[in-house]
């Protein structure tokens, strides 16, 4: 048979609430048109983060009666420092209580201002913790990274004669390179093991440490085990482990392929930079053995990890993403390709053509799916990243996308069968979606609490 099933059972429920379009018009229109600000009980399919909102597995939940509460020297942190040892191959490992927490306590640790640090492309909160601390957050991604309708294995790949121009010119600022797999910020595209490679040798011939953002670790490695020459029988572990040897250090938001819904880490292969790393901990995070977690969220991560790194779960999961994509293809739905890990990114100026900027195709899109189906994604356009200027004139984004991300384990595929219809009929009615304008903002990341009106 061909069609991939889910590679589980459902043991344990949650109802969804069904509601009319009328109660949903009412429901955004008191939501000021922006979605984040409606209450998640009125959303029929919830894509707006794949982050935290995963299930559990019942081997998980059986963990967390495990959890040992203990304030110093838990039984379950050490039970997860094994886990974290054997997957990353490096010895020094703290918790944290999210991704953000581990970049916030790594950089204060070990970065100073003036400082300039390269990546493929740094997510919003690593970018943001780096500019926090005066340091330069450069974004290195392959020129195919950036560009939405071309095909390419490994669109998260960072762009090595940049960072070997980068480190010829200014090579004393950089504390270390940095690479995200997969690449979020890109589309959810991975980063091929030779790029990898190639990065880790170049980074070390300038005497440069190398810290990956692991948070999609496993995703990347199926990507590699599926697309790159080599890796077709080599078990994921074995991938994943590869990854991990070529660096010095990871931080990690564990609500991704660590499969919770809170928790984070720093590994690091140096004692040095942990004593540092562990000051800060103990500061802003907690004792270096539960840094900021309870006992039992440490047990469930020791079990996501490895369940993370299934292979039959991976293959449903990135085949997830790419069903929908066929499905888009076939409605005329234009997305960024090809189709990444953990999200699909339409591409809104493909269904709304006719919608100047200054109306926000993108999250006139957003709406009209939270309007005709319940489906709550995201905008990744001008509300986003663009800026109300002094002279009252604004800033546009380069691409004007929807992200559907989705929860791990948590939708089948007559939810996406659903989406698919719901998306192909919003795009049939385009003439009718009402683009916004913004009636209040604040000062900075305005997507998540401005308000908007009907143009
Ligand atoms: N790095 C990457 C690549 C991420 O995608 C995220 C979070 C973080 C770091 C921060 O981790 O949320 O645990 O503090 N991404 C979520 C998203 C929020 O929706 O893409 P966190």
């Amino acid at each position: 048979p061909k069609t991939l099933i889910e590679p589980f059972r459902i043991k344990s429920i949650e109802p969804i609430r069904m509601t009319s379009r009328a109660e949903r018009e009412q429901l955004l229109q008191a939501a000021k048109l922006n979605v984040f600000k409606l209450h998640a009980q009125d959303v029929l399919i919830d894509w707006l983060t794949d982050s935290g909102t995963g299930a559990m597995s019942s081997r998980q939940w059986g963990a967390i009666m495990e959890g040992d509460e203990s304030y110093a020297g838990a039984r379950s942190f050490y039970r997860l420092e094994k886990v974290i040892q054997n997957i990353t191959g490096m010895q020094f490992f703290v918790p944290t209580h999210q991704g953000r927490a581990a970049e916030k306590v790594l950089f204060t640790a070990v970065c100073k201002k003036g400082d300039v640090v390269p990546n493929n492309c740094h997510f919003d909160t690593t970018r943001a913790n780096l500019e926090y601390l005066g340091i330069e957050a450069l974004d290195l991604v392959i020129a195919e990274g950036l560009q939405p309708a071309t095909i390419h294995p490994f669109k998260g790949n960072i762009d090595l004669a940049r960072v070997e121009a980068l480190l010829k010119e200014c090579g004393e600022q950089i504390p270390f390179g940095m690479i995200t797999v997969t690449n979020n910020t890109g589309g959810g595209q991975p980063v091929s093991m030779a790029n990898i490679r190639a990065y880790a040798a170049l980074l070390k011939q300038h005497g440069k440490p190398f810290i990956m953002d692991v948070c999609r670790f496993s995703e990347n490695a199926m990507f590699i085990k599926m697309r790159e020459p080599g890796y077709e029988n080599i078990p994921i572990k074995a991938i994943v482990q590869e990854m991990f040897s070529y660096a010095d250090g990871a931080t990690m938001s564990a609500k991704k392929d660590g499969m919770v819904n809170i928790g984070g880490f720093i590994v690091l292969k140096s004692e040095e930079w942990m004593d540092a790393v562990r000051n800060v901990l103990i500061m802003t995070e907690g004792f270096p053995t539960y840094g900021g977690l309870a006992g039992r969220d440490l047990e469930a991560l020791a079990v996501g990890l490895e369940e993370g790194m299934q292979e039959d779960y991976l293959r449903y999961r990135l085949r997830t993403a790419e069903y929908l994509g066929e499905r888009l293809e076939a409605a005329g739905v234009s997305f960024v390709k090809p189709t990444g890990g953990h999200a699909v990114y339409i591409d809104a100026r493909t269904v709304l053509p006719d919608m100047p900027l200054k109306h926000y195709p993108a999250w006139a899109l957003c709406n009209a799916l939270y309007l005709e189906g319940g489906i709550r994604g995201v905008e990744i356009g001008s509300v986003m990243f663009g800026k109300r200027l002094a002279d009252g004139t604004e800033t546009y984004h380069s691409m004007e996308l929807v992200r559907l991300a989705f929860p791990r384990r948590m939708y089948t595929q007559s939810h996406f069968d659903y989406a698919a219809e719901v998306i192909a009929e919003v795009k049939e009615k385009a003439s009718t979606i009402r683009g916004v304008k913004i009636t209040k903002q604040p000062q900075f990341l305005r997507h998540f609490t401005c308000e908007c009106a009907w143009v």
